[in-house]
């Protein structure tokens, strides 16, 4: 038998682009390669791209500048670039970057064997379609190694919803869910190789509505009857959109004990004249109402968000509404950008925010979501959590793993715990994790 080909596998942007590493990597083993950890070792190069912010995309031609002497060492080695970058940008990848040898869009990647023999063979390769087919039927039956205790699993993929700043509905393309049955074979595959813990995804998870066995089945539904698999402890889900989150899954954060604390919900403004420009379709009323119901299913609750400051037209009066949604709702955890035009969105085409002001107003509304990220910490000190451990810590004897409100907890605890549940009195809050001492069972 040949010597197995070595891929290297580098992933930028969302969580759904973890997920899409692992399946393209899957598939290309198929073809006789094997994952290996840096580029210097690589055959074949694969970048799995995001196309969110324009830093976000510019990285990508950064990246593939460093490999120029790599592939002048080795003229053989492939480069190869996948996610979403590659679905806005297609073809014009390879004029920028004629060392690109491939392209290959977020839809396609159950093509990529064929592709990866075309390139192989000293050709090019490009893939952009949204095609018919299940990208996720095609994957060849994975080998069953065992693996980490955590794990993603794509429900549902693609967004309606058009955000005036959003590119995810061209890259991603229309909103698709996966059937019901599928998912659930899909989780107790993972819980029979080590998984404890599931977080489902999609660029709209509250929105799932798949093919179940009884009819369509919403996102609650599903996290009900994976509820039902031994062995699966955990159970979260992000991204949700406001307008989607509904009665019933907001009771089952009251009542499904497997459905984790936390809950990822991205209001991206406060002023209603805003998210009317953004085309979110709710006031920052209605967004607080919400909160306020989810909080009475579930009081605990640890709420984190996403913020957009600098949107086109964005005024002190609007900016100061954002700051004032913020202190009224209080978030555990959050991630604020300054707005980035993309090509082809709507927002684009608007005159743009002074960027020093814009600047100004990204570092108050960091100062504030930082202030309450350790105010949320501070409040489990003293407390006693449950801790999934994920992996070694950085100090000898420590493990590291994630409350239910998803803190990373650092404690002095035996190797064997690894992939375990432990509880753990929670002693310190540093700036963003915990530690804390095991409690004896
Ligand atoms: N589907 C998810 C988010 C996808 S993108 C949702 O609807 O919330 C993740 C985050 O990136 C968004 O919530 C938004 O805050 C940010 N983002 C998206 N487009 C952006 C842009 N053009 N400029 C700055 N931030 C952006
Ligand atoms: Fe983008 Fe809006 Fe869709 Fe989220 S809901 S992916 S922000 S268009
Ligand atoms: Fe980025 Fe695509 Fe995800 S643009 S955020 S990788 S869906």
């Amino acid at each position: 038998m040949s010597a197995p080909k070595k891929l290297y596998v580098k992933t930028y942007g969302c969580q759904m682009n973890v997920y899409d590493s692992e399946r393209m990597a899957e598939a290309l083993g198929s073809e006789g390669y094997e994952q290996v950890a840096t580029p210097e070792e690589a055959d074949m190069i694969l970048l799995n791209t995001c196309h969110i912010r324009e830093k976000a995309a510019e990285k990508v031609y950064s990246e593939l500048g460093r490999f120029k002497p790599l592939r002048e060492a080795k003229p053989d080695l492939k480069i190869g670039v996948a996610g979403c970058v590659a679905q806005a940008e297609g073809e014009e990848i390879m004029r920028r970057q004629p060392m690109v040898d491939l392209v290959v869009g977020p839809q396609t990647y159950h093509r990529l064997p064929a592709m990866a023999r075309a390139v192989e063979g000293g050709g090019k390769a490009l893939d952009t379609d949204f095609p018919e087919e299940d990208k996720f039927l095609h994957l060849p039956k994975a080998r069953k190694p065992k693996r980490g205790p955590t794990a993603f699993l794509t429900v549902q993929e693609g967004c309606d919803k058009f955000c005036a700043f959003c590119v995810v509905p061209y890259t991603r393309g229309a909103e698709v869910s996966r059937p019901a049955e599928r998912l659930l074979r899909e989780a107790r595959d993972l819980v029979e190789r080590g998984v404890r813990e599931v977080t489902l995804l999609g660029q709209n998870v509250n929105a799932y509505h798949g093919e179940g066995p009884d009819g369509e089945w919403g996102l609650a539904r599903l996290i009900r009857e994976m509820a039902l698999i031994d062995g699966l402890d955990r159970i979260r889900f992000t991204t949700s959109h406001p307008n989607d989150m509904e009665d019933d899954l907001i009771a089952a954060h009251g009542d499904c004990e497997k459905l984790m604390p936390y809950l990822h919900l991205p209001v991206q403004s406060g002023s209603d004249r805003i998210l009317k420009a953004m085309n979110r379709k709710h006031t920052a009323e209605a967004y607080i109402r919400l909160i306020d119901r989810i909080r009475a299913a579930r009081p605990d609750l640890l709420l984190s968000g996403d913020f957009i400051v600098g949107f086109p037209g964005e005024t002190d009066e609007d900016f100061e509404a954002t700051m004032d949604l913020v202190r009224r709702v209080g978030y555990g955890q959050a991630y604020s950008f300054k707005y980035s035009a993309r090509p082809g969105t709507p927002a684009a085409e608007k005159p743009p925010v002074d960027p020093a002001i814009a600047d100004a107003r990204l570092q108050r509304l960091q100062a504030l979501l930082t202030e309450q990220q350790r105010a949320a910490q501070d409040a489990m000190v003293g407390r006693e959590v449950d801790v999934l451990f994920e992996k070694a810590g950085r100090l000898e004897g420590q493990l590291v793993g994630k409350s239910e409100h998803l803190h990373a907890v650092h404690v002095q605890a035996p190797a064997h715990l690894k992939g375990e549940i432990a509880r753990v009195r929670i002693v310190e809050s540093q700036p963003n994790s915990l530690s804390g001492d095991l409690i004896d069972a």
